[in-house]
């Protein structure tokens, strides 16, 4: 990594604040030293302007629409691989060989059971529960019942603890998906693909044999390729700012379900798809954009706009590409797709959304296809949660195995009340 320098000029003296230079993608202002020297801190709420880490693991170029995953481009990767071997490339860094991935995904299928008490949790949950307050529980609790490897400073219990998180991501949403339907939970059968064992588990009963659909098997799984990871999106910086005190894995991944949750984030693919439903058919379409456009109104389009895409989100793409694919293929038709469809046309020709470059998101037409292969709507932010968990869990190996890395302990510009003497009640 090359450096350059720059110069700060603060109340009249001036200070070095070196420039570092990655492989790819903006060069950064070493600031480190700055509040030791000049006793200023530096201004950045929502971090529109800061590398909170160096990282190696995905890199996004914002205004072409660039997404990488360790080199490799989201395109080539949904178009050629699996879900488990984008998991083995975030983790390990190069694209396994064939005996490599065959050992890597034997390892995932032989944590994918929980511990059979935690079936007990379930029943603590009102079964109109929505699964992300399943999905925020139960991960936590792995943390009461894995204790042989919550100790980090273990490269085997760190090891150990991210392949049974992403084992057992699949068994808790999909236990999740059965307790809000009342039905029996099913335990994961290990001679099937990953995704289709999540699938079998979801949709399959104990009463009669399934048999998993191959399209959408390959649907989902490119589904959860698209989401594996994404640089420090507000959840992974979530997950990273748990890690830095020293919290067990299990306690860290339930931190970033938790951030996940909301609607500005992983929670949008539920929102966009409700939205749709809602604007119903294209006639409607004007009267959403201009309230999307109306500062008085807190309506926004939801699964467009992003903090660092100012083009194209390229898993947009591939998503939109694997709708048409889906309902062609199970021979499905959805008026919203059409919805969908007409409002990015209309929305990307609109100057409001031009001028504020704003396009399509990873969640603007995931929920469509989401719903075409059966999920309820309450789901869709837990299979982002399944799926970016490989993410989380390779950013917080990479976080803990950077020998620089400490709390992360953010400070504040203070506008409140200066000091002032305590008032007894009866003299206020
Ligand atoms: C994800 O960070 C990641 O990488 C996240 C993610 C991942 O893989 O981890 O990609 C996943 O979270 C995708 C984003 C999903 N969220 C949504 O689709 C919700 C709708 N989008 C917005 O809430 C918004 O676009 C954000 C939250 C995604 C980004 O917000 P920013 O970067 O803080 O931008 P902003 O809110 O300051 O918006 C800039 C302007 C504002 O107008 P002005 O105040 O400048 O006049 O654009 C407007 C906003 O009002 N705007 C929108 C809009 N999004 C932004 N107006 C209408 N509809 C929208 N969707």
């Amino acid at each position: 990594m090359s450096n350059d320098s720059s110069k700060l000029e603060l109340a009249g003296k001036d200070y070095d604040l070196q420039v570092m230079r990655g492989t790819i993608g903006p060069d950064v202002v070493d600031i480190r030293k700055l509040y030791g020297q000049s006793g200023a801190f530096t201004f950045d709420p929502g971090f529109t302007s800061t590398a909170s880490c160096e990282s190696q693991l995905t890199y996004i170029d914002g205004g072409k629409g660039v997404l990488l995953h360790r080199g490799y481009s989201i395109e080539e990767l949904s178009e050629h691989s699996s879900f488990m071997e984008v998991s083995y490339l975030l983790l390990n860094g190069e694209l396994p060989s064939a005996d490599e991935l065959a050992d890597f995904s034997y390892t995932i299928s032989r944590h994918t059971m929980l511990h059979d008490q935690l079936r007990g949790f379930y029943q603590g949950f009102r079964r109109d529960a929505h699964p992300m307050a399943i999905m925020c529980g139960v991960v936590g609790a792995l943390s009461a019942f894995y204790h042989d490897s919550t100790d980090i400073s273990d490269p085997e219990h760190r090891k150990i603890s991210s392949h049974r998180l992403i084992a057992k991501m699949p068994t808790i949403a999909a236990m999740a998906y059965k307790y809000s339907i009342g039905q029996p939970f099913l335990y994961p059968d290990n001679s099937l693909s990953y995704t289709g064992n999540f699938l079998r588990m979801t949709y399959g009963v104990p009463a009669e044999e399934y048999v998993v659909n191959p399209v959408v098997e390959r649907a989902l799984d490119r589904i959860f390729i698209l989401h594996a990871d994404h640089e420090q999106n507000a959840s992974t910086s979530t997950v990273r700012l748990a890690g830095s005190s020293g919290a067990n894995p299990f306690a860290c991944i339930a931190a970033g379900i938790a951030c996940l949750w909301g609607p500005a984030h992983g929670g949008a693919n539920e929102a966009a798809l409700n939205m749709l439903r809602e604007i119903g058919t294209p006639d409607k379409i004007p009267h959403y954009i201009e309230r999307a456009k109306d500062k008085n109104d807190p309506f926004r389009l939801m699964g467009f706009g992003h903090r660092v895409y100012k083009n194209y989100d390229p898993r947009a793409s591939v998503m939109q590409k694997t709708v048409r694919e889906v309902l062609d293929e199970l021979n499905l038709d959805d008026p919203v797709f059409e919805v969908a469809l007409q409002l990015e046309e209309m929305a990307l020709n609109d100057d409001y959304f031009k001028e504020k470059k704003l396009f399509p998101n990873v969640d603007f037409y995931s929920g469509i296809i989401l719903s075409a292969v059966g999920f309820p709507t309450e789901m869709f932010t837990a299979l982002f949660a399944l799926a970016r968990t490989v993410g989380w869990v390779a950013q917080w190996n990479e976080m803990i195995s950077d020998p620089g890395q400490k709390i992360g302990r953010p400070r504040q510009l203070y506008t409140g009340p200066t000091a002032r003497p305590y008032v007894p009640v009866e003299k206020r």
